[in-house]
């Protein structure tokens, strides 16, 4: 058995001791989008690479940081950057995140990623409220995850995404007048793009966009009993439909893009909860 709190004893007892408050809910920021920590007021910042055995983060646009941010009175506790399983990372690295933001208390999680657009009817800057997932390609180390870890899953069913949670999701864009797509997020191990003939296949079985991060935190967090909710920013349409070569560099720069439109859309919805 894999005892998350034996394992991470020394780096909660600290940011037990250094944090500030009991965030209300938590949030991830996805490739590119790590701007975002800059819009809220700041109250404490926490490096992850002071924080003993946070795995290193070795992707550019995800800095390491933890911030316990302010707004509207409403306690945040943002990730500014997160652990990839293609960094070689084991999963009870990757859901590090998920399980300290349960350890402070959190009762909801709000994860955001960059993805890559399957569904014809998207379009690179396009937003994503994703209402399913398909997580087929790392469900037995997801499972595996889950069976030996102390975690207390009783929960055999996940409402994962919270229902509730994805309506405010869904009011958030309304009352900003923001358009957001619906639909399933297919996880890929990565660190590659897919190839066009995978891309063929996710769209026929019913993926609407690909990705490299978020299922397993999605599921982890239901597993400890948090509501969630997650949101793709379509950085580029996927292998075979785009006409280019998928690049790191195209995903921030759509990400940076689209920055308005994504803190206006995280503002509503931190008003919302
Ligand atoms: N595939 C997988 N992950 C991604 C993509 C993609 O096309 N774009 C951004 N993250």
């Amino acid at each position: 058995m894999v005892d998350l709190d034996f394992k991470y004893k020394d780096l909660l007892q600290k940011l037990q001791k250094e944090a500030p408050f009991k965030p209300d809910i938590s949030l991830i920021l996805g490739s590119g989008l790590g701007d975002f920590a800059d819009r809220l007021e700041k109250l404490k910042t926490i490096s992850t690479t002071s924080l003993p055995g946070y795995p290193p983060s070795t992707i550019p646009g995800h800095e390491g940081k933890i911030h316990f941010c302010k707004y509207q009175n409403k306690n945040v506790l943002v990730f500014q950057g997160r652990i990839h399983f293609y960094e070689g990372y084991s999963l009870n690295q990757c859901i590090l995140p998920v399980f300290i933001t349960h350890k402070l208390g959190t009762k909801k999680i709000f994860l955001t990623n960059a993805a890559g657009g399957v569904n014809l009817d998207f379009a690179s800057g396009d937003l994503m409220l994703i209402t399913s997932f398909n997580g087929i390609n790392i469900k037995k180390e997801l499972t595996d995850l889950i069976g030996i870890t102390n975690i207390n899953s009783k929960i055999k069913f996940h409402d994962f995404p919270t229902e509730s949670f994805n309506n405010i999701i869904k009011t958030a864009a309304k009352n900003k007048n923001i358009s957001i797509k619906e639909g399933v997020y297919w996880y890929n191990k990565g660190p590659a793009y897919e190839t066009p003939a995978e891309i063929e296949m996710t769209g026929k079985l019913g993926g609407d966009a690909v990705g490299m991060s978020t299922y397993h935190e999605a599921v982890f967090a239901a597993n400890l009993g948090m509501e969630t909710a997650s949101v793709s920013l379509i950085t580029n349409m996927a292998a075979g439909i785009s006409e280019h070569k998928i690049s790191h560099e195209e995903v921030t720069e759509t990400a940076n893009l689209a920055k308005v439109k994504f803190e206006n859309l995280v503002k509503e919805i931190l008003a919302l909860i």
